[in-house]
């Protein structure tokens, strides 16, 4: 298995480019389903969970080709059946985002109840409710979700919670359904609002992008385009962690500062500088004290739970005192014990952690246990004395493209080994 070994102390300095989102992609992946023509997509990071994707769609008789440009391509002309197996969906959960684009445009699936990961039970029930809402018969046996119906229909759905691929599931499944879907309390995350630009690009009628509300006219067929993927603005502020934990200086390119501002609120917080250009993000820290900073994470635009690890580290390694409250996910706060091998002071109680700032920090072996988990001991051993080896680093590898190469180029003394 793959390992991290990292020696703490260097600061961070330098530009680094930003990829593409993994949370936009995968979505986009899913909508080309609904294409009647070749699609393109660009700006595609090259990630674990990018690829198993492809898997998912290849399977189903899609031709789905990369190139070595970060670009991808499909034609769903051949497709075949309408099936996501278990192998694949339980490696990669967002795999379920193949459900409404398939139910919409072909009128059946057969999709694997994904499971849960490490961070929650991870349900889909507002996915299913919803398609049912839109008159799509599911049955739910053997472990698969089996959706069918003859033309989906309009309806007024409100969601029960906030759900990112939840909204994204059931846009893409209005955007073919006969009259009006209108879906209230939807996720306002820049992921789905990519999602939504690109369906329009399609040819879809969506309006309230944006919105906690979205109103869909469906249409008769949606055609392939050309589309970019928006920057991840969770690998940029993994990045501007870097940068503020080592007290060094990063500019993020190709980044999108309007999809951070809550993020970037709090690292003004913490006592770093911030400057923003229309598509670039510098955090300077350099001669400046990392502060503690209180962090609640809620759907967006407030602060992101897919941050939230990374404030932990920061907090454990900074003056004062930082409260820690996590809102969405039931059990993301498993990195808090491997922070705690390193040297970390933090008193947990539930979902909340209670992080007191030490002034130094001592390298060990970790073990990373979900994707933003790893990020966090990354940054931890950017900092911590002597030497850190982060274990199962193939959770990293999900979601962030060549970290320990941007990393290195940036300073960092890290390497990949096993
Ligand atoms: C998306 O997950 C992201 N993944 C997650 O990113 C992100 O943490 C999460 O949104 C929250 O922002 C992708 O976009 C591929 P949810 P998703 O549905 O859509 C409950 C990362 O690190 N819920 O918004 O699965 C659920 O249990 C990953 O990049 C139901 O109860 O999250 C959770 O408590 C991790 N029933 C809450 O809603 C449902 O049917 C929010 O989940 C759906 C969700």
């Amino acid at each position: 298995m793959q390992k991290f070994i990292i020696e703490g102390g260097a600061a961070i300095d330098g530009d680094v480019v930003i990829s593409g989102a993994k949370n936009a992609v995968l979505p986009l992946q899913a909508a080309t389903l609904l294409a009647t023509t070749p699609m393109t997509i660009r700006n595609v990071p090259r990630l674990k969970d990018v690829s198993t994707l492809a898997k998912v769609i290849e399977g189903m008789g899609v031709t789905v080709t990369f190139d070595d440009e970060n670009n991808i391509y499909t034609d769903t002309s051949t497709i075949e059946h309408f099936k996501a197996p278990y192998e694949l969906v339980r490696t990669m959960r967002a795999s379920i985002l193949v459900l409404g684009p398939m139910v919409a445009r072909f009128g059946e699936a057969e999709v694997s109840l994904p499971g849960g990961c490490a961070i929650g039970t991870r349900p889909v029930n507002l996915h299913i409710t919803g398609l049912e809402a839109m008159g799509a018969t599911v049955v739910v046996e053997d472990g698969y979700i089996r959706a069918t119906a003859d033309r989906l229909q309009g309806a007024h759905i409100v969601m029960e919670m906030v759900s990112v691929t939840g909204t994204e599931n059931l846009l893409m499944a209005a955007v073919l359904a006969e009259g009006t879907t209108i879906i209230e309390n939807a996720a306002r995350e820049p992921e789905v609002t990519d999602l939504a630009h690109c369906l329009i690009e399609m040819g879809a009628k969506i309006t309230g992008v944006g919105t906690d509300k979205l109103v869909i006219e469906g249409v008769e067929d949606l055609v392939g385009v050309d589309y970019t993927v928006l920057p991840d603005r969770i690998e940029t502020g993994t990045f501007l962690a870097a940068a503020a934990i080592s007290g060094g200086r990063v500019k993020t390119l190709n980044a999108a500062p309007d999809t951070l501002d809550a993020v970037l609120a709090k690292f003004r917080e913490a006592g770093a500088k911030v400057t923003l250009g229309d598509d670039w993000i510098e955090l300077d820290m350099r001669g400046r004290k990392l502060k503690a900073v209180d962090i609640r994470t809620d759907p967006y635009p407030a602060f992101p739970t897919d941050m939230q690890a990374q404030f932990m580290t920061m907090n454990a390694y900074s003056t004062g005192i930082g409260v820690v409250v996590e809102t969405i996910f039931e059990n993301r706060m498993m990195h808090v014990a491997e922070l705690m091998r390193l040297g970390a002071n933090i008193r947990l109680e539930g979902n909340t952690a209670i992080v007191a700032g030490m002034p130094e920090l001592r390298g060990a072996p970790v073990m990373a246990t979900d994707l933003r988990a790893s990020a966090s001991l990354i940054l931890a051993g950017l900092v911590a004395k002597g030497m850190t080896t982060v274990d199962r680093i193939y959770h990293t590898d999900r979601g962030y493209e060549r970290i320990e190469e941007k990393l290195v180029a940036l300073g960092a003394k890290i390497e990949r080994v096993g």
